[in-house]
């Protein structure tokens, strides 16, 4: 396990008001005070960055966002949020390439493309991959390699330590199950050799590596201690401030 640990809350499209956002934020950062060996990042939609963020003395919350425009020099780019105004706002992880995003039309080409904005900011780039379908041939195995090749495609080897990778199986989002977490741990340790042929040992072994899809606070132990992940990525159980808290606790309790 790479140390901190990592918990990554993604809220998707929620909640439906800034006061909600603000409510809940306020209640994840007190619970961060305490934390100890978990670093929490929380990525509401962009419309409630600002009114959840704040680095501050008394809590340990940092700001992420869902996603982020290819394009780094402001101009005539009609709805699109650069990564320059991201860091203004205190954000310090992007996520990018979620199944979601992919699935409205994110191509690998164009994941790369916002993979590189994140890193060329200085920003720390989430980068999530997962297949459609778990195979029992294992074919499933040379999509991942193929996405991760196809989005980390360019980018230095300097740079490829930043990069975080959340494995999220597309089939365990928004499920009522998540993978079994042995499962996690042998697909955890393919994406790190596939990054190991791709930029070497030891850049493989400084990644973190997350799981996404159906995390809660129940099963969060048995992923990161079976699943041996360096942390989670986790949907609907964020926006859920008692059960996000308790799973932010249970995380930072694991030796
Ligand atoms: P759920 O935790 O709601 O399954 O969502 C996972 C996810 O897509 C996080 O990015």
């Amino acid at each position: 396990m790479n140390h901190p640990k990592l918990v990554v809350g993604n809220w998707k499209m929620n909640p439906a008001t800034v006061a909600e956002a603000k409510k809940i934020a306020s209640r994840i950062k007190i619970a961060t005070a305490k934390l100890e060996h978990t670093d929490v990042v929380i990525c509401p939609p962009l419309a409630f960055i600002a009114p959840c963020s704040g680095r501050g003395k008394h809590h340990k919350m940092l700001m992420g966002a869902q996603t982020v425009s290819p394009e780094t020099e402001s101009g005539p780019h009609t709805g699109e949020v650069s990564v320059m105004m991201l860091r203004d706002l205190g954000v310090e992880y992007v996520i990018v390439g979620h199944s979601e995003q992919r699935k409205r039309g994110d191509t690998d080409e164009m994941v790369s493309r916002r993979l590189k904005a994140v890193l060329e900011s200085g920003l720390t780039p989430i980068l999530c991959i997962g297949e459609t379908v778990r195979d029992d041939s294992g074919a499933y195995l040379g999509s991942l390699k193929n996405q991760i090749k196809a989005s980390c495609a360019d980018i230095s080897y300097k740079d490829a330590k930043k990069i975080i990778i959340a494995y999220e199986p597309i089939w365990a989002i928004g499920a009522t199950e998540a993978m079994k977490p042995e499962d996690i741990y042998e697909t955890s340790l393919f994406v790190k050799k596939v990054f190991s042929d791709l930029f070497g040992a030891e850049t493989s072994s400084k990644i973190k590596v997350l799981y996404g899809g159906s995390v809660t606070f129940r099963n969060a132990h048995d992923i990161m201690v079976i699943g041996k992940v360096d942390g989670l990525l986790v949907g609907r159980e964020s926006v859920n401030a008692p059960g996000f808290i308790e799973l932010i606790k249970v995380v930072d309790g694991i030796k």
